[in-house]
């Protein structure tokens, strides 16, 4: 594990600043829409909280979050919430999971009224042009709280919680992703790339990341000098590994495809066998919920390198730092 000391900033004070007026008013509906600034700025804040949370007790006060959400959620909803709840501001929740959003109005009418109530859009979806459309629509930040492309927010709280694991940076460690090349896949490989992590992906043959998305990340990790790699053997992929990361083999959405996926999956499970081929102290990470003994055993997922709770905590440090900044709050300092 490496010993880098916690105190150690990846951001100046000066780029913080310049990312904070940049974020300010800003929607979140890719990784790749930050800047390697931004999402330094937004973990770096997200430490903050999470160390002083007092501290940040009334920097939303008055402002008023929606979410519409078409797929059903626990940590992303309560995160969301429990980040307005502390800081003064207020959440709304309307389930979706029965009205696909633009079925009963336009999602451009439907941006149209929302902004007129509330400061933030938060959206869980199908189709990520759902949220891009609605971002185009509407006056005030929009968040992808998860579409079949990405999930953002997950892999912000993610990479803050490699950071903390490897003493405050994540450039230069080897991150692996075992399992379906899917929304949480993508975000991932971004935010490895825009912070310096080499990324290895393991996946059956044909369900890597989508082309354009691993293209993406590639052209981030020229400029930061990380390294972007796909490969199908599963114990290739986690071969020295300083993080071995999984997901359910199908995602929401893809429940008909299950019974086709399991023996597919089967032999990028993670488990003891395979976790012995990654580094000794390798943490396992996992967004959940998970299919204990499907896609991770529950050997692997109650063990002493599992950190799979503390990503979800820090869901709600990370969504408050990017809530913070993308409302143009004004920092205690
Ligand atoms: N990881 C995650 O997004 O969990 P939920 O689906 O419960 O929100
Ligand atoms: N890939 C999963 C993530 C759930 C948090 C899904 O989309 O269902």
């Amino acid at each position: 594990m490496a010993t880098r000391s916690l105190l150690e900033s990846p951001i100046t004070d000066a780029a913080f600043a310049e990312a904070q007026l940049s974020l300010a008013g800003r929607d979140l509906c890719s990784i790749a829409d930050l800047s390697t600034d931004e999402v330094a700025a937004i973990l770096s804040l997200a430490h903050r909280v999470k160390r002083d949370p007092a501290a940040f007790r009334h920097a939303l006060d008055a402002q008023q979050m929606v979410m519409f959400f078409e797929k059903p959620s626990l940590r992303t909803r309560l995160t969301f919430e429990a980040a307005m709840n502390t800081t003064g501001g207020s959440a709304m929740f309307v389930d979706q999971t029965q009205s696909p959003l633009g079925e009963r109005e336009s999602l451009a009418d439907m941006a149209r009224n929302v902004e007129r109530w509330v400061q933030a859009i938060v959206l869980r979806t199908y189709a990520h042009e759902t949220i891009t459309e609605m971002a185009q629509y509407a006056a005030c930040p929009v968040v992808n709280a998860l579409s079949d492309q990405e999930h953002p927010c997950q892999a912000l709280a993610d990479f803050m919680t490699v950071e903390e694991r490897f003493g405050g940076s994540a450039r230069g460690i080897r991150f692996a992703y075992l399992g379906d090349g899917n929304n949480v896949c993508h975000s991932l490989m971004l935010l490895a790339a825009q912070l310096g992590a080499h990324c290895t992906v393991g996946t059956p043959r044909n369900y890597a990341p989508k082309a354009d998305v691993v293209a993406q990340a590639r052209a981030i990790a020229n400029m930061t000098g990380s390294e972007i790699n796909l490969l199908q053997d599963p114990v290739a992929a986690v071969e020295g590994a300083d993080a071995v990361y999984t997901d359910v083999v199908t995602s929401m959405g893809f429940e008909h495809e299950a019974t086709k996926r399991a023996p597919i999956f089967k032999p990028y499970q993670v488990n003891e066998a395979l976790m012995a081929h990654a580094h000794p102290d390798a943490a396992f990470m996992h967004c959940l919920p998970a299919h204990r003994n499907a896609e991770v055993t529950d050997a692997v997922f109650d063990g002493p390198n599992s950190v799979v709770f503390e990503q979800a905590e820090n869901r709600m440090h990370a969504q408050k730092a990017l809530l913070l900044l993308l409302l143009g709050a004004k920092l205690p300092s």
